[in-house]
């Protein structure tokens, strides 16, 4: 039965409250799906169902007669000139964003839906013809909207620069930073005061906004560039906040939910991010820290304070791979760098052929955004049975004959076991030095992400095969396939 249908017999609200629910229902059943590479392309679009469910819902609530003393001000015809812009927009960036420019992609949204709710809860307080009618919940809930989602829109703005590289990624300090952006909060947190006691006052709301904006840049500007994935999802978290206040303003069943739900979902995965990465929040917001590496100190060759590592020719690589059983691929950060994934899966390939046992090593914090290995490795079409995650792969680091890490360092650090000043002291790793044999594939010496010399580089078991990722990988694969 179609929602006008169901209107005619239990009337328009009660239809448009069952379409919210089913929306509703179809969103969480949507986010449970994104949790597994399996079903999330299912999840995407139950998700959109429910999205378009809610939408036609809502128009065709507004699209009744106002009530006396309420002005809808509602265009259909113009709703549907902007669903036609906005949808050409989402094809082309669809098409043309490539997965390694997702995070900036992400921002950008998360920014749309601050920018939205502070714009929807200011429209709302400006169309009430009387401000003091408006009852005490809602200027709490204008108030919040408008901070919330004003600190969103420049936040993930200034997010998207720094991971264009637009502005430096390095973290940018200013005098008493700390301290001027605690003011602004207090200075936003009393003007909404202001406008709960005396609702007219228009100017202090608008400064609210002015103060978010404002607040959004100096909020984000001091945290590094390699941060960025972790505030992002923050920022999105926001986003949500917001959309749910502004639902609360609209009174909106289906935006309060859905706002909620982003906001939760948004929580879990910053928390999931700094869990793995072993650092609070607040060391990743306040700590200045995450300049990439490539800013960071770094050794220039094999020799470094800890010894000298082992160099592997191509050859013995050759070898000790084609006399492998159960062989580990460890992909990382420089198998981004490099998009070697494709040449990865050739490998793969190329040793399955000789019946060797290949799966991938997935560490959740790998380079430097949620999934990021699982995406690339899905491009290059690596069956997600091969893909394991760290507790279900550690064990069997014991039977590998061979952990082949691409591009990866931090996340294969033994010191994050035992070496209580590291600063990845605690972190989760993947034990790859308890494979029999373990080959490194990376240009130097250079440090990841942390900064700091990994251990397992002077493992006796470890060998270093130094260079580009794609172009070690390819010559792997074409020694592999020469020698039969
Ligand atoms: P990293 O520890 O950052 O190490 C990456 C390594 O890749 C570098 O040591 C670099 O060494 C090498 N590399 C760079 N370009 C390369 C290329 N073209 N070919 C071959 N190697 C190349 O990476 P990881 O092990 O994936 O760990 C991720 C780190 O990022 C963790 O510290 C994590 O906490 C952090 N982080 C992750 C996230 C998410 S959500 N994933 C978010 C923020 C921060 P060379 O320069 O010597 O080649």
């Amino acid at each position: 039965m179609t929602i006008p249908l169901l209107a005619e017999t239990i009337g328009l609200e009660t239809a448009v409250a069952y379409a919210y629910l089913v929306a509703i229902v179809l969103f969480i059943l949507g986010l449970k799906m994104l949790t597994s590479v399996k079903t999330a392309a299912w999840g995407n679009a139950i998700s959109a169902i429910g999205m378009a469910i809610a939408s036609v819902a809502t128009l065709l609530l507004f699209n009744q007669d106002a009530p006396p003393g309420q002005n809808y001000a509602i265009s259909l015809a113009w709703i549907l000139v902007a669903v036609g812009i906005g949808t050409a927009i989402g094809l082309a960036m669809a098409v043309k964003v490539p997965m390694t420019g997702m995070p900036q992609m992400v921002a950008i949204l998360n920014g749309f839906g601050g920018i939205a709710s502070l714009l929807v809860a200011s429209a709302e307080y400006l169309r009430t013809a009387n401000p003091s009618e408006i009852p005490i919940h809602i200027l709490i809930a204008t108030g919040l909207a408008i901070i919330i989602g004003g600190v969103t829109f420049t936040g993930s703005l200034v997010a998207f620069a720094k991971l264009q590289g637009l502005v430096t990624g390095s973290p940018i300090f200013f005098p008493m930073q700390k301290t001027v952006n605690a003011l602004l909060l207090v200075a936003a947190a009393g003007l909404i005061t202001v406008v709960i006691y005396q609702p007219d006052q228009e100017l202090a709301l608008a400064s609210v906004a002015v103060i978010a904006l404002i607040l959004g840049v100096g909020l984000v500007i001091p945290i590094g560039g390699a941060d960025m994935p972790v505030v992002i999802s923050l920022l999105n978290s926001y986003s949500g906040l917001a959309a749910s206040m502004a639902g609360f303003v609209l009174g909106n069943t289906a935006l309060i939910v859905t706002g909620a739900l982003v906001g939760a979902s948004g929580i879990i995965l910053t928390n999931i991010m700094c869990t793995a990465m072993n650092r609070s929040l607040a060391n990743v917001l306040f700590g200045g820290l995450g300049v990439s590496s490539t800013t960071t100190s770094s050794a220039p060759d094999a020799k470094t304070k800890k010894g000298k590592a082992r160099e592997f020719t191509l050859d013995d690589a050759v070898i000790i791979l084609d006399a492998a059983r159960q062989v580990v691929i460890v992909p990382g950060y420089g198998m981004a760098v490099a998009q070697a994934q494709h040449a990865v899966k050739e490998l793969a390939d190329a040793l399955e052929e000789r019946g060797i046992t290949v799966k991938y090593a997935i560490h959740p914090v790998a380079g430097r955004m949620p999934g990021h290995m699982n995406v690339l490795l899905a491009e290059a079409n690596v069956p997600y049975e091969q893909l394991c995650d760290l507790e279900t792969i550690n064990p069997e680091f014991d039977n590998a004959d061979v952990a082949l890490v691409i591009g990866a360092n931090d996340v294969t650090n033994p010191a994050a076991r035992h070496a209580k000043d590291s600063p990845i002291y605690g972190m989760p790793i993947l034990n790859v030095d308890k494979a029999r044999t373990v080959f490194v594939i990376k240009r130097s010496m250079n440090p990841g992400f942390a900064g700091i010399e990994n251990e397992l580089y002077y493992l006796p078991n470890c060998g270093m095969l130094f260079g580009d990722a794609k172009k070690v990988v390819n010559s792997l694969v074409k020694q592999l396939t020469e020698s039969g």
